[in-house]
């Protein structure tokens, strides 16, 4: 079956019809969206007609979909054990009064790469709307294959062989949750390249808000430099929007895109989001769980707060 692609700008992102999703498809058919996913970045599907299991089932042609973590004392709403919840409603599906998961949520209203504060990265996020806000609760996308095609050579040279570390709570403080930079210390980090190439060949950017230090640099200048970088991926020549209505889904590639969920009143309208994760190629099948044994060894989390950290953010809001 033939898929048809309508690009939303000259090198990045594509709407992608003519195919239904919903059921099994053939190895071409995969193959060709796997293809359309490498070359565009981020993808949008209108009306899919996906329910839990489905978006589940057709994310698996990605390759391996990551279990969503647990969180101890905050039992998940979704049904099926890979989606991540990602709106913001309670487990009785009320909008959320939990101060603590609303200030850490704000956190992804910043340009990230989602899990890039892991060992093994992600590559395709699926996104699947259930509900959204009347204006559609959209998410803005950055190409960061494009942003570093234009980068100064002078740049491309000072970033080549560079490292960082990346951790989920230091953009949890960007963002004004209450860690201190000594409470970041002393959670997991992940190091990666500043600089990698993807999978369609082509160099990618790779720092977001999960971005904390660059090894070996100077702090300030370090993140002076991410910073830059970040604000440099993000200008209006390499970003888009998506707006959603219930049934459509976007899929973007962590290793080449930034996102950043857009402003909604989020005590005043529903917003449903639910998400897979697939594992980067070529990792390994080791720590099925990365994520629960990840966010388990953090202890305090956003999710989970300690007694301390949660009179904390009550006073910060
Ligand atoms: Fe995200």
């Amino acid at each position: 079956m033939a898929i048809t692609i309508t690009p939303l700008s000259e090198r990045f992102g594509a709407e992608i019809s003519g195919v239904d999703i919903s059921k099994p498809l053939d190895e071409a058919t995969q193959q060709e969206i796997r293809e359309a996913q490498d070359k565009w970045g981020v993808t949008v599907w209108r009306k899919t007609g996906l329910d839990d299991a489905a978006h589940v089932a057709f994310s698996r042609i990605f390759g391996e979909v990551e279990l969503a973590p647990r969180h101890p004392g905050k039992p998940s709403r979704m049904p099926e054990p890979e989606l991540f919840d990602a709106s913001n409603l309670d487990i009785e599906g009320n909008i959320t009064d939990n101060a603590s998961i609303r200030l850490g949520a704000a956190g992804n209203r910043l340009w990230h790469s989602d899990s890039s504060f892991m060992d093994i990265r992600a590559a395709q996020a699926l996104l699947l709307c259930h509900e959204a806000p009347p204006h559609g609760g959209p998410t803005w996308f950055a190409d960061t294959r494009s942003a570093y095609d234009d980068l100064p050579q002078e740049m491309k040279d000072k970033l080549e062989g560079l490292e960082a570390t990346h951790s989920y709570f230091w953009s949890r403080r960007r963002a004004g949750y209450p860690y201190t930079e000594e409470e970041v210390d002393a959670k997991p980090h992940a190091t990666h390249p500043v600089v990698h190439t993807h999978a369609s060949g082509r160099k990618a950017i790779f720092v977001g808000a999960h971005t904390r230090d660059i090894v070996g640099m100077d702090r300030e200048e370090g993140r002076k430099l991410i910073d830059d970088l970040i604000a440099w991926c993000t200008q209006d020549k390499y970003t888009l929007a998506v707006h959603y209505k219930p049934g459509d889904m976007t899929i973007w590639d962590n290793l080449c895109t930034l996102h950043r969920g857009g402003e909604y009143d989020d005590t005043e309208y529903r917003r449903d989001m639910r998400r897979t994760t697939v594992r980067a190629a070529g990792q390994q099948e080791v720590a099925r769980d990365h994520y629960t044994t990840m966010f388990s060894a953090a202890g305090d989390t956003p999710f989970s707060p300690s007694e301390e950290t949660r009179k904390r953010v009550l006073e910060t809001l």
